[in-house]
């Protein structure tokens, strides 16, 4: 079916998270026609559960010794020897200038009399540099101040329509975007620049610290497009969202890592610490190692329960009011974090991987753009570091919308006429079947016999369908962004950050690089020839 409406722009932003919402109003400032486009209401993205913090580290307000330096160093650190030094290096020292035009838009952090701001700490940081909001809302603070801003800038938003596929030009630069409403009717928003910030794709396996939207819908319309993927096989677990019984499903509370920066620690049923010996850190290690290391003593430990582990915070005298939104997760199931051990669990949290962009924004696709988590630019590498990501959506939003106004005043992309566009085909799972056996066989601890199940399930369950409705483009993303996650994993014969083999459980230096996805003209993801690929990422 061929779209029945048209609207235009310079610039259409999809998702109104951080990066998508700093984007907007960046280009807006530099005099784009920008318009925003979501699937949902504007603040249903996964910003807002965001709890930790955004970690900076400001000039005039730091620990003793601590420095942009050293924040580079442990994002490497975490990174597990697939971060981009020069990513890494642009990204973090921008994050002061990022943070303080945040404040400047009414984001209120926490701060102490006299105004200095307060700093927590999470896994893999060296020093307390994670500033934070309203306790454990940060994202919540930060959503509420950027979607304020949206508005009073009268930056348009056009709430539940999905973003189908990219609009091309005969010559293969975008045009627009194909997008459906809520009753199925496409249109398209024509524009020389789209901009994805769809987010993640968390939904993809059946517990997750992600609302329902996260179904990687930028990542499979960007490969459709044409862009490159990398690093898919590294999906980060957070190590404690709120265990509610077994069999949770869908968005499980968090329950911030700061609690452990605080004092809180892990232990089992029997008391026992879960982290003693496991690192030097402790609790505080990178988010990979304690992920893993919970998944294995939750396997292993008599004493242990085999689906859940204990997060001790009795020690921590004002969680009420230091953490609001973890102590009314645990009232709400009858917990006293004062006096009772809160019941944690691993789950999926986070992309460390994604459209293969630069800094800027830029993919490989002529006027396509990409920032945040769906987005790969390479601060992340094999495991991303707490509270790095508020940062990345923060600078990589500015640097896009600046992209994106230079490549039109240099004529790199030009105002794009009317395009034809109709509704994709693509392969689409079953949705419930694909979380379970990712859940199964691709989480935490993989190996080449579950993989291959879950190629195969998936491979045999799958049937080409035009997406025609929202829920139709979800599957298809989670479809897509499955096997792409499971052709990388299946080649990556070692266990590096997220990724845990339980065949191959030793780093190998012959895999210190990053695999690259395509998709074949039929929509399956395959892996691309690093050479051959070269100028396209
Ligand atoms: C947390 O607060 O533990 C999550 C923050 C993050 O994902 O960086």
């Amino acid at each position: 079916m061929a779209a029945r409406w048209e609207a235009r722009a310079d610039l259409i932003v999809a998702g109104t998270g951080v990066a998508g919402l700093t984007a907007a109003l960046r280009a807006r400032e530099l005099g784009l026609r920008v318009l925003v486009v979501t699937k949902a209401a504007g603040d249903d993205g996964n910003t807002r559960w965001a709890q930790g913090g955004v970690a900076v580290v400001m000039e005039d307000q730091h620990d003793p010794g601590d420095s942009v330096a050293r924040h580079i160093e442990d994002t490497l650190t975490a990174g597990a020897g697939l971060c981009e030094d020069a990513a890494v290096a642009a990204i973090i020292t921008d994050g002061p200038a990022a943070v303080a035009r945040l404040r400047e838009r009414g984001a209120v952090f926490d701060a102490k009399p006299g105004g200095l701001l307060e700093r927590t700490r999470e896994g893999g940081h060296s020093a307390f540099r994670v500033v934070h909001a309203g306790g454990d809302a940060t994202g919540a603070e930060v959503e509420r101040a950027l979607l304020k801003a949206t508005v009073d800038g009268r930056v348009p938003l056009l709430e539940n329509h999905v973003a189908v596929d990219a609009v091309k030009t005969p010559l293969g630069a975008v045009a627009g975007l194909l997008v459906l409403d809520s009753n199925g009717v496409p249109g398209v928003l024509t524009a020389p620049a789209v901009l994805l910030a769809t987010g993640g794709l968390g939904q993809m396996y059946q517990a997750t610290s992600n609302p329902s939207v996260a179904t990687g819908d930028g990542l499979a319309l960007a490969l459709r497009a044409g862009a490159l993927a990398a690093d898919v096989e590294f999906i980060q677990f957070h190590p404690t969202v709120l265990y509610t019984g077994r069999g949770a499903r869908g968005r499980c509370p968090l329950v911030t890592e700061a609690v452990r920066g605080e004092g809180a620690v892990l232990i089992d049923a029997t008391g026992a610490r879960v982290m003693k010996g496991v690192h030097p850190l402790e609790d505080l290690a990178p988010r990979d190692v304690v992920a893993a290391a919970i998944t294995r003593h939750m396997a292993a430990e008599p004493g242990g329960v085999d689906d859940h582990v204990f997060l001790d915070a009795t020690a921590l005298h004002d969680m009420a009011t230091r953490f609001p939104t973890v102590f009314a997760a645990c009232a709400s199931v009858g917990i006293d974090p004062a006096v009772d051990p809160i019941p944690v669990a691993p789950a999926a949290h986070f992309a460390c991987g994604g459209v293969v962009s630069t800094v800027d924004g830029r993919t490989g696709v002529t006027g396509l753009y990409a920032v945040g988590e769906v987005a790969r630019t390479g601060l992340h590498g094999a495991n991303r570091l707490a509270s790095n990501s508020l940062l990345e959506g923060l600078v990589c939003g500015t640097r896009a919308a600046e992209t994106v106004a230079a490549d039109l005043a240099i004529g790199l992309i030009s105002p794009a006429r009317s395009v034809e566009a109709s509704l994709p085909t693509a392969p689409v799972a079953d949705r419930d079947l694909l979380q379970r056996v990712m859940s199964r066989y691709a989480a935490i601890g993989r190996d080449a016999e579950g993989l291959a199940v879950v190629g195969s399930v998936l491979d045999v369950s799958t049937v080409d369908k035009q997406l025609e409705s929202r829920e139709l483009v979800e599957d298809a993303a989670l479809t897509t962004a499955a096997r792409a996650l499971i052709a990388a994993a299946q080649q990556r014969t070692e266990s590096r950050g997220c990724h845990v083999r339980t065949d191959f459980t030793e780093r190998s230096e012959a895999w210190r690089r990053s695999q690259l996805v395509r998709l074949t003209p039929t929509g399956q993801p395959v892996l691309a020839d690093p050479v051959l690929a070269e100028g396209v990422a």
